[in-house]
């Protein structure tokens, strides 16, 4: 069976979010897994390092039409651990300074979208499955449905964050998309043409990144505008969870790490008085270090935060990290404690791999108290370095972390139900009173050694999806 998937982002040649590492992991896991062929379509963005550009092979080339005009497109390709990554190549549309944000984003992605049907045609690739991810490929569905020679091909869309949606003015129907008036009123959401909304109404199946975000989402509070079109489809809608790559996130062997370790605390904490040294903290191993590593940006729940900060820092001796960028306001008033709390907290304003590698290494708990949250990858990361994750019970965050239970003895986290600043700084403390207990504290930290999620599970539920799909014959959506 021959599946394809396509996306605007993939590690590792670039990314902006979670979709990035998902791309970059899930397909080669299904190729791996079973005696599917995947390939991955993405436009070739200049953010791609010369060394990858460098292995790709040019296939060849053919026109596009976009409004008038006739595009160019490039093909290029790369095999890459059982996975043919095909690589759209046009530098008026790629060649920019970001991926997205663009004055043209209607213009870019539509044309990646006719230049993905022109691929299939060209190099003659009928997969049983069109598997897209987020609105840059929301009309794709669409269009296959509309196309008399693909419309055979099942489509999947995944959802991995409903609040991005792709949403353009009306004109840009007749001006780029040219699709048959029929479906003009099916693409409208709010006098917008939103490719996300087309894809929710004429793909064969959607899914989202978690189970817990695939029922969420069908709530006025988490539906961002679209629940009740996601109820509309219901039936065909699945939640599965993300996982991570474990061989390329391991605290044994990740050459980003002072000290390697796997299951080994006191190997661990030599990580921590690394930072403590390199940070100018308080020099003591023994007092908890808490993590954020996050964009930093309201829906990650920084607010609660900042609103109890002060209190936290004032009554308990910990040290608490902050490593990302974001709103400046929300960069800003960290700053603010750093020099309030020179010994306790450090914010660094960047985003860098090796040191995130580094902060969960080095921390013991973390944060991540997100108001809302598809899947999350990032409490996956920490349970692999063994920091233990604190968060909000929602979407993937709940799927995934299960709060300690002292009389049962289970749990791989700790984690609380209401947006409310004081339910996050009353479990930030019940942890730290586990934290001292050293019978608990170890009970704990094994059960988040043996937390696994990894892609294995849910890369055999896109499989079984795939193959339900496959052996369906003519129109699931009409
Ligand atoms: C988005 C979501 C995140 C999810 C990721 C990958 O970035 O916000 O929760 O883990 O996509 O699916």
């Amino acid at each position: 069976m021959d599946v394809v998937m396509v996306a605007s982002e993939s590690t590792p040649f670039f990314k902006t979010g979670g979709l990035a590492d998902v791309i970059g992991s899930l397909p080669n896991e299904i190729a791996n897994a079973v005696d599917i062929n995947v390939s991955v379509i993405l436009p070739k963005h200049s953010a791609m390092p010369l060394a990858w550009q460098e292995q790709l092979e040019f296939i060849g080339s053919f026109q596009v039409n976009v409004q008038w005009r006739q595009q160019y497109c490039g093909i290029f390709k790369l095999a890459l651990s059982g996975v043919t990554y095909i690589f759209i190549d046009n530098e008026y549309y790629f060649k920019r300074d970001s991926l997205y944000g663009q004055f043209d984003d209607a213009e870019r992605y539509v044309f990646f979208t006719h230049a993905v049907l022109s691929t299939l045609h060209n190099l003659q690739l009928k997969p049983a499955v069109l598997h897209c991810h987020d609105w840059q490929t929301g009309l794709l569905p669409v269009y296959i449905k509309a196309s008399y020679d693909l419309n055979s091909i099942k489509t999947i869309f995944t959802i991995h964050n409903l609040r991005y949606q792709g949403n353009f003015p009306l004109s840009i129907f007749h001006e780029l998309i040219h699709l048959d008036e029929a479906y003009f009123n099916s693409l409208i959401m709010d006098e917008q043409i939103n490719f996300l909304k087309a894809a929710l109404v004429h793909a064969d199946w959607v899914t989202t990144v978690s189970p817990t975000y695939a029922n969420e989402v069908k709530s006025t509070y988490f539906g961002e505008g679209l629940n009740e079109i996601l109820l509309t489809r219901e039936s065909a809608m699945t939640g599965i969870l993300n996982g991570i790559n474990n061989n390329e996130f391991n605290p044994a062997t990740d050459p980003a790490l002072p000290f390697n370790y796997l299951n080994q605390p006191d190997q661990k904490r030599l990580n921590k008085q690394t930072l403590q040294h390199q940070l100018n903290l308080t020099t003591d191993v023994s007092i908890p270090m808490f993590t954020i590593i996050t964009r930093l940006v309201p829906e990650k729940g920084i607010p609660l935060i900042l609103h109890i900060l002060d209190e936290l820092l004032e009554s308990e001796n910990i040290q608490l990290l902050v490593l990302g960028t974001g709103e400046h306001e929300l960069e800003e008033a960290f700053c603010f404690f750093k020099q309030k709390y020179p010994n306790k907290f450090h914010i660094e304003r960047t985003f860098n791999e090796d040191l995130a590698r580094l902060y969960y290494a080095a921390s013991d708990f973390f944060l991540m108290p997100s108001q809302f949250e598809p899947c999350g990858l990032s409490q996956l990361i920490a349970l692999r370095y063994e920091s233990v994750p604190i968060v909000r019970e929602t979407g993937g965050l709940n799927d995934t972390i299960n709060s300690y239970n002292e009389f049962t003895g289970e749990g791989n986290g700790f984690s609380f139900t209401n947006y409310n600043a004081h339910d996050l700084l009353y479990t930030i403390r019940r942890a730290i009173y586990f934290y001292w207990n050293k019978e608990h504290w170890q009970k704990i930290l094994q059960n988040v050694y043996q937390s696994d999620f990894s892609w294995k599970e849910s890369a055999k539920e896109y499989v079984n999806l795939y193959r339900t799909l496959a052996s369906k014959q003519g129109a699931l959506v009409t």
